[in-house]
């Protein structure tokens, strides 16, 4: 038996969830939606999307109620419901990304997305695993450990922040592959920097320096930032988590993998609903979500968050992150202070960071919140990164706060 979502939801009232929810007034995000609505409070307000984001209440009410449905019963019928929401979420995830839902998993996190590939990728002696030096240690460390056990080796790179241009970072990437390399790993986006990597310029030139190279590309810090066409970026696997940018259920992942690729990369767990042979396995990338039991509840409303940014349309949602950051970045700029991330329009992303000591950072980060209400992050300096529900308030509350405390930035 399948019936629709609305319906399933509607198994289990909803008005519990709604009222707990302090719901911040998010009518200043018209351009956005109008629908837009979010649980924190004006003096809790998250600035850190690369870290963390807040659900908004659709997508925090349906999970509610789907756990709430299953717990009225947990019949097959009603189970058989909910996995027929991960396909539907599946399927919008892979739309929207420009792909085929048969190339997504939906795994757990970005983490668990890029460790298929560092681990499941066949390595063998004398390869050569090429790295971007800033990569996140899921993509980093993970392949030393995979390296280590076949014999292959692991070479580092690094892109300076002020490259000037487009083709120069490309070069940089081009320079870095060898005869020897058959893996280069880079992110999309870095946590460290805020680096906007050009993905689809630079998958396009590697496969030109070396056709039988495979591309892994994090996409932590661009899925539900960015609007990404998989298709465009010839990347052979790419990954992601929903609790960031994509407002998304917590621990809930995806990893794209090109369907040529599918086969032959090993799958880290294998449980249900992988069947009793080796070659029963679920068709696609599904071979790389079987992993036992899931929250099933948190996997279905993945599609609430998907329907949400198909309302917004992805470049919607980047215009409008983008053009909260832009003000950001004008207001530091403004106070003088000295930026980690570049100011370079060719590189610039909604992760704005700027210069604070290491030591300060804890501190630093109170002192603003405790001052302005909002919440920044201590990683790489004084780490912001708004999103669609920051607001021209927002910013200018944090630039005062900041300025405040400037004794605190050296
Ligand atoms: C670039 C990058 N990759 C991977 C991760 C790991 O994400 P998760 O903790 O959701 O697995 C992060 C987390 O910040 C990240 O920034």
């Amino acid at each position: 038996m399948t019936i629709a979502r609305r319906e399933f939801l509607k198994v289990v009232g909803s008005a519990s969830v709604a009222s707990s929810l302090a719901t911040y007034s998010a009518a200043s995000l018209g351009a956005v939606s109008d629908s837009l609505a979010f649980g924190f409070t004006d003096e809790n307000v998250p600035m850190n999307a690369a870290n963390l984001c807040p659900m908004p209440s659709n997508v925090t009410t349906a999970h509610a109620r789907y756990a709430q449905a299953l717990d009225l019963s947990l019949s097959s019928a009603s189970r058989a419901t909910i996995v027929g929401f991960k396909e539907e979420a599946r399927s919008r995830v892979a739309a929207m990304l420009g792909t085929s839902p048969d190339e997504i998993a939906i795994v757990r996190n970005t983490s668990e997305a890029n460790n298929v590939i560092v681990q499941g990728v066949p390595l063998q002696a004398g390869d050569e695993v090429v790295l971007w030096d800033q990569n996140h240690p899921s993509n980093s460390v993970a392949w030393d450990v995979h390296a280590k056990r076949e014999g292959a080796s692991v070479r580092r790179f690094s892109v300076p922040t002020d490259t000037n241009s487009i083709d120069e970072v490309v070069d940089l990437f081009v320079a870095a592959v060898s005869d020897k390399t058959t893996v280069i790993s880079f992110t999309h986006i870095s946590n460290i920097t805020g680096f906007r990597t050009p993905a689809a310029e630079i998958c396009a030139a590697i496969r030109k320096r070396k056709a039988d190279i495979f591309i892994h590309v994090d996409g932590a810090q661009t899925w539900g930032a960015v609007d990404i066409d998989l298709g465009a970026i010839e990347a052979d696997s790419f990954s992601g988590s929903a609790h960031k940018w994509f407002m998304g259920p917590r621990e809930i992942g995806i990893l794209y993998v090109r369907e040529q690729h599918i086969d032959s990369i090993w799958p880290n767990i294998v449980s249900i609903p992988w069947g009793q042979t080796v070659d029963d396995a679920p068709a696609g990338a599904r071979k790389f979500d079987a992993l036992g039991q899931r929250d099933d509840a948190a996997v279905a409303s993945l599609g609430d968050a998907a329907a949400l940014h198909e309302a917004m349309t992805p470049a919607g949602v980047e215009a409008r992150s983008m053009m909260i950051a832009d003000r950001l970045r004008e207001g530091l700029h403004d106070l003088g202070v000295k930026f980690v991330s570049t100011s370079n329009p060719s590189f610039t992303s909604s992760v704005v960071i700027i210069s604070a000591p290491r030591e300060n950072g804890r501190a630093l980060t109170g002192q603003v919140y405790d001052d302005s209400g909002i919440i920044t992050a201590a990683t790489g300096g004084l780490r912001m990164s708004p999103h669609v529900y920051n607001t021209e308030d927002h910013v200018d509350r944090v630039v005062a706060a900041i300025k405040k405390s400037r004794n605190m930035l050296s």
